[in-house]
């Protein structure tokens, strides 16, 4: 194949989503991954899933496993030092959220992408793209044997993740990259131990933050605060039990131990490119801008990219009708910044920054627990972080 409407680059949730939406418009694409499926559909991350992504998955025939598999969650819980308040999620917005995990959501795209035909390409590497200021754009690959060729597009779309080389085009060009380092990082660890709670917990301590979440109910995700420098070495299994028995455990929990099958230090990082298109080139998702894990918000953000970018390539394709593609990034970008905020704001309250000043710290502390006190104690405040974090409903465009 030397030619296709759309080469999509990565097969993340972005990249995979808006394949089988613009297929859904009869508009078909090659999608270029440069890991094995196996590793696509193995790889961890977060597992969270608001409302309008659920939505998003069922309208368009996605989401059958995710109905019959995903826990869903109708509330949240908020520790502080121990002492736990619900945030009934349902109440506040009438929603609720799901639990199913990224790679769960890309085996199943993968799956209706191959029974339809779609083509994924595995195992290849994206070389360069050529051509973006032109009417027809190319991206030349190599496959695992090592040979190399090009394909020709009439829209390429980098949903290759933070790292991404269609970014580095655009940025290379003088458009800007936002970002924000934290302080602190996530050390997560996957133990086959039972559920501690049936919804997730969020919990602030002085010693820091914690999260109790799940994958199933025999596998479970928690993270502890770490330093962004710690290396995995740092946390032998006893100092990981130590600070989540620490940092969560009160009279109704206990966190519940179990074989630790996997560790990693997630570092904490924002960041959004604007504009997030140049000529014909396209980025979204990770590709585009890096939300820190506390709101879950990085699959639900690729989604709402790709639920803008579908339609108007579908009508650039179809119709020669450019309009909604040329205003892409300023329809994206409302959103992402919203999540930024969201993710920033849930970070800044749950964690603890040390600075080795006794005085400040205990001022920082303080002030930041009034914050959150003042947030989950009110009725303003829950309805405020229930809306977002169960997230707004996804636009839909006709095409
Ligand atoms: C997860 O289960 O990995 C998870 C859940 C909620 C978050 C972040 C990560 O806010």
């Amino acid at each position: 194949m030397d030619s296709t409407p759309v080469v999509i680059i990565g097969a993340g949730p972005a990249g995979l989503m808006l394949s089988h939406l613009l297929h859904l418009e009869g508009v078909e694409s090659v999608v270029i991954e440069q890991q094995s499926r196996e590793e696509v559909e193995k790889t961890v991350r977060a597992g969270i899933l608001e409302q309008g992504t659920v939505k998003l998955m069922r309208r368009t025939g996605v989401g059958e496993r995710l109905d019959r598999e995903a826990e869903i969650d109708e509330g949240i819980e908020i520790s502080i030092a121990g002492e736990a308040q619900r945030i009934d999620l349902h109440k506040y917005t009438g929603n609720i959220v799901a639990v199913y995990p990224q790679h769960e959501v890309l085996i199943d795209l993968i799956a209706r992408r191959l029974a339809d035909n779609g083509e994924i390409w595995f195992n290849t590497t994206v070389e360069s793209i050529e051509g973006h200021d032109t009417d027809s754009p190319s991206v030349t690959y190599v496959k695992q044997d090592g040979t190399k060729a090009t394909i020709s597009a009439q829209y390429v779309v980098g949903a290759d993740g933070s790292k991404s080389l269609a970014r580095k085009i655009i940025t290379g060009e003088g458009g800007q990259r936002l970002k924000h380092e934290y302080p602190y990082a996530w050390f997560g660890v996957m133990v086959n131990a039972p559920q501690t709670n049936r919804e997730l917990i969020y919990a602030t301590h002085p010693e820091g933050f914690a999260l109790i979440s799940t994958r199933t109910p025999d596998v479970q995700r928690y993270y502890v605060q770490c330093n962004p420098t710690d290396t995995v070495d740092m946390w032998p299994d006893e100092r990981i039990w130590e600070e989540l028995h620490k940092r969560v455990d009160s009279e109704k929990v206990t966190v519940s131990e179990g074989e630790i099958t996997d560790k990693a230090v997630l570092r904490f990082r924002s960041a959004v490119t604007d504009p997030m298109q140049s000529g014909r080139l396209f980025i979204a998702g990770d590709a585009a801008h890096t939300v820190p894990p506390t709101g879950a918000k990085g699959l639900n953000l690729a989604m709402s990219d790709i639920s803008i970018l579908a339609p108007a390539l579908a009508r650039a394709v179809k119709k020669s009708d450019v309009k909604l593609l040329e205003d892409y990034t300023s329809l994206a970008l409302p959103r992402i910044w919203r999540a930024q905020h969201f993710s920033y704001w849930m970070s800044s309250m749950l964690h603890s920054v040390p600075t080795g000043d006794a005085s400040n710290d205990r001022f920082q502390t303080e002030r930041r627990l009034a914050e959150l006190k003042t947030v989950i104690s009110t009725e303003a405040g829950r309805q405020l972080l229930a809306q977002q974090y169960v997230g707004y409903d996804l636009p839909e465009f006709e095409v």
